[in-house]
């Protein structure tokens, strides 16, 4: 594989450090997570980084709250004493991370840096829950569905009871996705919930937008997630053990569900990833560790058959047959996912490279598993409306 089927263009990108917050709702404000989250990920390189060598930087972030909705880059640029830096700010919803780490990897590719920091942010419990409902609402399509009252968790609930019909797939399947996340997060020191709960906990749970309950639900989350993409030239300067990233894809969608012809599974997710596999050399047998966009339980199933992991319909049953699990053939969202970890929008993207990078460098403590191939980043945006699909690997 050449390097310029790799990357889709002329060098090829590897990360070389990351750094991460404690998720949940915490006191700290946006500088102070941005702050935290940079430092880490400088002090995570193997042989030192200056901040000085960073030369192009991304903010992930929704802005919810209304948090410096213009201009919010500006803010790498002071965090790293680097008045001079050229920075910009990626939104695409709840996939801003996945895409400004894919803008990183294209400015390094291209030769225009040697290294781009990307950090994902967002602050979100210190709103009000109806200016959270606004927040959370402007990335479906406001003109007509968000006037009809329909949120994310509408829609994904009236996906979940198509598909668990359409596929004769049983309730437990999706309580299963939750008990495994829940199961991983409690080993995570930076996840949101770290407490296991039970498959009768989540079915019994009280409901949020029918089938789904309180535990098939994502939370509302503070936190920040930083990673570093380098040059692989300049990369050798920074580790000998960098992560190199084999394939990007992206894709978006209509914003308007109600314009899909079929809601039981994401065109985005699946132009997205078959072209980052394409640009990797790889199928997803390959794959040895997922990272999926789990807002909602039913979405890791989509995510699963959308990545080509599983067939259609099929997900359910690779799910309870515990295959996803840690210790599973093909272990999925090892730090807790978003409905354990936490779902900080424009951080989560960024948190999913991380978990990433410290899997396949086998520096995931008591959550490491085991990684002999890929893995693959999945970031959606909104349901469906844009999704990045990365692939990485240590070869
Ligand atoms: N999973 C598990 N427990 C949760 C939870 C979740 N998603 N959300 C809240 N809780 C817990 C809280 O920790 C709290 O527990 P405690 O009483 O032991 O302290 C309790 O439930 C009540 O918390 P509260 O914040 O009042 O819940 P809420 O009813 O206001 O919000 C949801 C619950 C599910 C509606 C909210 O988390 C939500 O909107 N999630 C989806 C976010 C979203 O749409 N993101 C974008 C996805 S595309």
């Amino acid at each position: 594989m050449t390097v310029r089927e790799a990357t889709g263009v002329g060098h090829r990108a590897a990360i070389v450090g990351a750094g991460h917050t404690r998720f949940g709702a915490v006191p700290e404000g946006p500088r102070a997570l941005v702050r935290s989250a940079v430092e880490g990920a400088l002090a995570s390189v193997d042989r030192g980084c200056d901040r000085s060598s960073v030369d192009r930087g991304y903010l992930a972030t929704l802005g919810f709250g209304g948090w410096q909705i213009g201009n919010s880059s500006a803010v790498l640029a002071e965090e790293l004493g680097s008045p001079g830096l050229p920075t910009v700010r990626v939104e695409n919803a709840c996939a801003s991370g996945g895409f400004a780490v894919q803008e990183a990897v294209r400015a390094v590719s291209s030769g225009g840096c040697d290294l781009a920091l990307v950090v994902g942010l967002e602050k979100m419990t210190d709103v009000t829950s109806a200016r959270r409902r606004y927040w959370l609402g402007v990335s479906g399509d406001t003109e007509w569905e968000r006037q009809a009252g329909l949120t994310f968790a509408g829609v994904y609930g009236l996906i979940a009871s198509q598909y668990l019909a359409r596929f004769s797939v049983p309730r437990e399947a999706l309580a299963e996705v939750a008990v495994k996340a829940h199961e991983n997060g409690a080993l995570n020191p930076n996840a949101h919930f770290q407490k296991r709960v039970s498959r009768e906990q989540v079915l019994s749970s009280p409901k949020v937008a029918d089938p789904l309950g309180l535990y098939d639900c994502c939370p509302v989350t503070d936190g920040a997630a930083a990673v570093l993409v380098a040059s692989t030239e300049a990369a050798r300067r920074f580790t000998d053990t960098p992560v190199f990233v084999d394939g990007t894809g992206a894709a978006s969608d209509y914003l308007a569900v109600q314009e899909r012809p079929d809601l039981l599974g994401f065109p985005a997710s699946r132009r997205a990833a078959s072209a980052a596999y394409r640009a990797a050399g790889c199928s997803p047998e390959e794959l040895s560790l997922v990272e999926a966009h789990d807002c909602f339980t039913i979405a890791e199933l989509l995510a699963l058959e959308d990545l080509g992991v599983a067939a259609r319909g099929k997900a359910g049953e690779l799910t309870l047959s515990g295959a996803t699990r840690r210790d599973g053939r093909l272990p999925v969202n090892p730090d807790g996912g978003l409905k354990a970890k936490g779902h900080p929008i424009g951080a989560t993207g960024v948190s999913q490279v991380y978990e990433i990078f410290q899997q396949l460098r086998g520096a995931a403590g008591a959550r490491q598993v085991r990684v002999a191939g890929k893995a693959v980043a999945h970031n959606v945006g909104g349901a469906g409306a844009t999704a990045a699909v990365t692939v990485f690997s240590v070869g």
